[in-house]
């Protein structure tokens, strides 16, 4: 695997590889990777002819000092693991590389950012856009591996895929789990044993969510139900559950039954354990 730290140098080797007519496949990432990530490498291996890895912990998506200072930082490790699943270029910026200057651009997303991750963490995901088109245009991929974990963050990059015509496509990979349930996170590292221990129920209180809604309970009893569920929990407290129009991320009200024919919706929730704080999702 070739590491790359500036702009220009890989720039100039992605070059006479597309000459080569090779098509190109990203995973960006912040590192402290987990086989989650390798999943997103697995897949851009089986769709492309060169896979390209960032790591880079971006500072302008972290609206929390806290946050950026413990989030977890393994380039050693995170480029052994690269290399042994077969990836081909991993390219680790500085800040300084990324960020000669901060940016005084800023993206709108419109009603996509008004709601959970965009309404609890203001600025996130103008940092996420402005990251990962910076990105896009140094790699220039053919096709881009973005996990569902993180839902909303999917939809804010097609949203800018879309709107400023990158020439790439998006695959969504879905979200691999720990045997028990927990989705694999890059900040489950922070978790002490007890807190990893009691982890699990935020997956546990969506699972529960669903059935509820298959059962046809109104989308005000689930939610009240779920926020029981979690309260009994000692050392889990939730920020947020959303029940989602799938498409558009805004809140599913009614039944079910009331959902349009074909029509997803998508279950999102936000809680802390301490001080870290864990996302998941799951679609009906
Ligand atoms: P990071 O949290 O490192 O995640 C990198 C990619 O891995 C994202 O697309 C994320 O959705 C995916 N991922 C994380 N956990 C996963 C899991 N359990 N299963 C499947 N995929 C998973 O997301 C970011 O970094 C940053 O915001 C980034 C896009 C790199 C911009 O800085």
């Amino acid at each position: 695997m070739l590491v790359f730290h500036q702009i220009s140098v890989l720039q100039e080797h992605l070059k006479q590889l597309r000459n080569q007519s090779l098509s190109v496949g990203f995973v960006p990432t912040m590192g402290a990777l987990h086989q989650g990530h390798i999943s997103l490498i697995n897949q851009a291996k089986a769709q492309s002819d060169i896979v390209v890895c960032s790591i880079f912990v971006n500072p302008t998506q972290f609206n929390n000092a806290h946050d950026l200072a413990v989030y977890p930082r393994t380039l050693e490790a995170d480029s052994q693991m690269l290399d042994t699943a077969g990836c081909d270029i991993l390219f680790a910026p500085s800040a300084e590389e990324m960020y000669p200057q901060l940016p005084t651009m800023k993206f709108d997303f419109g009603t996509l950012e008004t709601v959970m991750e965009g309404a609890f963490r203001p600025g996130h995901f103008n940092g996420v856009g402005i990251v990962v088109s910076k990105l896009f245009h140094i790699v220039q991929p053919n096709k881009a591996f973005f996990g569902q974990k993180d839902l909303q963050q999917c939809a804010v990059i097609s949203c800018m895929v879309n709107e400023l015509s990158f020439n790439l496509e998006l695959i969504i990979c879905p979200t691999q789990r720990e045997e028990d349930g927990l989705a694999m996170s890059s900040r489950n590292r922070n978790l002490s044993p007890e807190q990893r221990a009691i982890a699990p129920a935020v997956y546990q209180a969506l699972l529960q969510a669903k059935t509820g809604l298959l059962d046809g309970q109104e989308v005000s009893v689930v939610k009240h139900n779920l926020a029981s569920y979690l309260a009994s929990v000692e050392g889990i407290e939730l920020e947020y559950f959303e029940i989602s129009d799938f498409d558009t991320l805004l809140p599913f009200n009614g039944t079910l039954s009331q959902s349009l024919e074909g029509s997803k919706i998508a279950l999102c929730i936000a809680a802390f354990l301490g001080k870290t704080r864990l996302i998941d999702n799951i679609i009906i």
